[in-house]
């Protein structure tokens, strides 16, 4: 196999040098190429380990926010077992998507898939898997339908960041250059909101559960476009070609969730709290505001890479350098740590530097 190869490869370094051969003759050259690169030393590196450590991490906490949802709004079944469902706050959920629970429940099933594939890989590869169980420390809501279990995540003070509404619709802006961009639901970063019930006592008044129903709504999209900048951001650093094949892999079905999320808060119906203040507007009056309108929910192009480039459509932001640090600090000022341990922030800021530390294999 490799005397063959290499009688390819002076085949086509002979074709390099004079500059004339026959079509079959580069073909050849080119198959035994590919051969010749399979012989190459794939296995994942070191920095590799950290970013899927580090990954395998966030998609755990991912999981256990995801079941809490589920527990209370999306389907109880044999996937995605646990809770028995929530009627009011499905009952709103619905109002805004008929299909809300199956989605509620399809992405919480993606996230299980998600950390146990990739502690799995980790496993094969003589690496240690991650667990957070002893960090399971959080007090869940007692609603009707949720499991009387302890929580790595908190849905109960949320304080959630709607920037990416107007990133995503912005034709000049680039988080990557810096630049900022309005909360399309201002009032969600200016005080700690429930995105569940938190007891039986969150069902009522209406407009109270109305406004907890459109907090997770948008939350979910916080949530699902932070992955879809995650696994690009850190992809850039990773050296094995199967290693970067499951970042790639994985990446993108963040984004499908993030879109789905992204149409579905469009729907929302406009509250204000009796309880609180929180107001939703009435998205619809954004109509013919291209940096708000619901329904642009494809990413608007925008400067990539330097400003002097035509504009693209495009995942943002996609920085490499922090990426795990920023991703870390982006979920606990959104508050879905409150109430966690110092041990349990150690834990995931030592994960987190050390995927950014990874550099890739040149
Ligand atoms: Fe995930
Ligand atoms: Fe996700």
């Amino acid at each position: 196999m490799r005397q063959r190869i290499k009688s390819y490869s002076s085949t086509r370094r002979s074709f390099l040098r004079g500059g004339l051969a026959a079509p079959g003759v580069i073909g050849a050259a080119l198959i035994a190429n590919a051969r010749e690169d399979d012989d190459f030393d794939d296995r994942p590196t070191h920095g590799d380990i950290n970013i899927l450590r580090f990954l395998s991490a966030l998609e755990i906490l991912e999981t256990d926010l995801w079941q809490q949802y589920n527990e209370l709004g999306g389907i109880q079944d044999s996937e995605v077992p646990g809770g028995s469902g929530n009627k009011p706050y499905t009952d709103l959920l619905v109002e805004i998507d008929g299909d809300m629970p199956q989605y509620i429940h399809d992405n919480t099933e993606d996230e299980f898939t998600h950390f146990n594939f990739i502690n799995a890989y980790l496993m094969s590869k003589g690496a240690e898997p991650v667990n957070l169980e002893r960090f399971r420390t959080l007090k869940g809501s007692t609603a009707p339908g949720a499991q009387n279990i302890k929580r790595l995540t908190n849905l109960m003070e949320l304080t959630v960041d709607t920037t990416w509404w107007g990133r995503y619709r912005s034709r000049t802006g680039n988080p990557d250059f810096g630049d900022k961009f309005t909360a399309v639901i201002p009032g969600l970063l200016k005080g700690k909101f429930p995105a569940i019930p938190r007891s039986e006592k969150d069902l009522t008044p209406p407009d109270h559960l109305r406004a907890i129903v459109n907090t997770a709504a948008f939350h979910f999209g916080t949530i699902e476009q932070g992955g879809s900048s995650l696994y690009p951001s850190l992809a850039q650093r990773v050296s094995s070609v199967e290693v970067l094949r499951i970042l790639l892999s994985i990446g993108p079905t963040e984004t499908m969730h993030f879109q789905v999320w992204h149409d579905k808060a469009g729907n929302i119906k406009p509250v204000t709290d009796p309880t609180n203040g929180l107001v939703f507007p009435d998205l619809g009056t954004f109509d013919g505001n291209e940096d708000l309108q619901a329904n642009l929910i494809m990413p608007e192009p925008t400067v990539f890479l330097s400003r002097s480039f035509p504009v693209c459509s495009i995942i943002r932001p996609t920085e490499t350098r922090g990426a795990a640090a920023g991703a870390v600090a982006a979920l606990k000022a959104d508050g879905l740590f409150n109430g966690q341990s110092n041990a349990f922030f150690a834990e995931l800021n030592e994960l987190a530097a050390k995927a950014d530390m990874a550099q890739r294999r040149v």
